[in-house]
């Protein structure tokens, strides 16, 4: 018996090919060169890919690998690979449908097409990371951006958004109704909406925000051989997963055991997999791990990551101070590495696991396992304590 927080995805088939259904998600194709290409970025790096041998031998597996995202463009989060993409996938579409030629990733940025691109404002709603993320992507590429913020966003975040160049406009209500506001304004003033998330005829730039996101699994993949036996992940809408999920799935044969990790209160994904379609959480989605705070899935991501996700999982409130404390004061000899909430969840997931027997038995989890977990962000300002 396994416990109630954690549920088999009836649907997860390690023979299953990835098919056209996944490439319409996440393509693989180009992502090498996309790799090579970013370094033109001025704030360009690769994260470092961490090896935590102590903590491994603690929890009873092989090896554990830490992506360290909160050293990403010196943005402090994943995120940036998402809003620099998604605002370079609408410009290049536009050159390219100017000349019937794609431009390059270097020639965007350096405004070989201003004609064509020049013109482009682009917006989104968002609470936090996602809105820095389109603001650095905007600046990158020379064009205006407006973030709607809700009411609730802190004025250090604020100033944070404002600081990467964009222009902030404040909305008198919640998420949803800066959202709203977003596309009224944008729609009448011919804007393009920056979303990290799809809906009914919207999943063009999903897609590209998490073609951006691909590019740490390529890393990943140039870092470490012979690569992961499992991968824990953390999903708010599942952009993240399907990025992981469906490179991995692309590039690994056989692919590695998939497990999406995400708060109890904001359990999309876990009820979803129930349903065996799109559902809503079961909470009010409250919870510290801001980036994860999702009530539902981007629907678009279903045929990676309800397909290739072999098990779902939820955490604790209280199970993420401690993950976040092993990251920062490491065991012996391991590296320290600085994370925030979201970023620690899928280490608070792996802990949960291999804590709980019939959890790591189930997992086929052992002493040969090589587990590959993401730190999606750094310290953004809370304390580890
Ligand atoms: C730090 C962090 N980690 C993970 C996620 C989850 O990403 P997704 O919503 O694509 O599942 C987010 C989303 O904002 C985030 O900010």
């Amino acid at each position: 018996m396994t416990p109630a927080w954690l549920a088999a995805n009836p649907r997860a088939r390690k023979d299953l090919a990835f098919g056209r259904d996944q490439q319409f998600v996440v393509n693989p194709n180009g992502i090498p060169e996309l790799t090579d290409e970013l370094k033109q970025c001025p704030a360009h790096k690769t994260t470092p890919l961490y090896s935590l041998p102590a903590l491994a031998a603690r929890l009873g597996i092989g090896e554990l690998h830490v992506k360290d995202e909160s050293q990403r463009f010196g943005f402090g989060a994943f995120k940036a690979l998402g809003g620099v993409l998604g605002v370079y996938g609408v410009l290049s579409g536009a050159v390219g449908d100017a000349y019937h030629k794609s431009p390059t990733f270097e020639e965007v940025l350096k405004g070989r097409h201003r004609e064509v691109t020049g013109s482009y404002v682009f917006a989104t709603a968002s609470s936090g990371n996602h809105g820095r993320a389109v603001a650095a992507g905007a600046r990158l590429f020379g064009n205006r951006c407006f973030i709607f913020l809700p009411k609730f966003t802190s004025a250090e975040k604020e100033a944070a958004i404002r600081a990467k160049g964009a222009e902030v406009i404040r909305v008198d209500g919640d998420y949803e109704a800066a959202v709203a506001e977003c596309k009224r304004r944008s729609a009448e003033n011919g804007w393009t909406i920056i979303s990290d998330t799809s809906w009914e005829g919207y999943d063009s730039t999903p897609r590209d925000v998490m073609r951006g996101y691909t590019v740490i699994l390529e890393e990943v993949i140039r870092q470490w051989r012979p690569g992961p036996t499992h991968v824990f992940v953390q999903a708010g809408v599942g952009g993240l997963a399907a990025a992981v999920i469906g490179y991995l799935w692309a590039r690994y044969e056989p692919r590695p055991s998939f497990i999406v990790v995400e708060p109890r209160s904001a359990d999309c994904w876990f009820q979803s997999n129930f349903a065996g379609k799109p559902a809503l959480a079961s909470g009010d989605a409250e919870t510290a791990m801001g980036g994860l705070a999702c009530r539902e899935i981007s629907p678009v991501t279903w045929p990676v990551v309800g397909l290739a996700t072999d098990w779902f999982m939820t955490i604790e409130e209280d199970q993420v101070m401690p993950a976040r404390r092993l990251l920062a004061h490491p065991l012996d000899g391991d590296p320290a590495i600085a994370s925030g909430p979201s970023g620690c969840a899928g280490l608070a997931g792996l802990v949960r696991v291999c804590t709980e027997e019939s959890a790591f038995k189930a997992m086929h989890l052992d002493k040969r396992s090589r587990v590959l977990l993401i730190n999606s962000e750094g310290n953004l300002g809370e304390g580890t304590a």
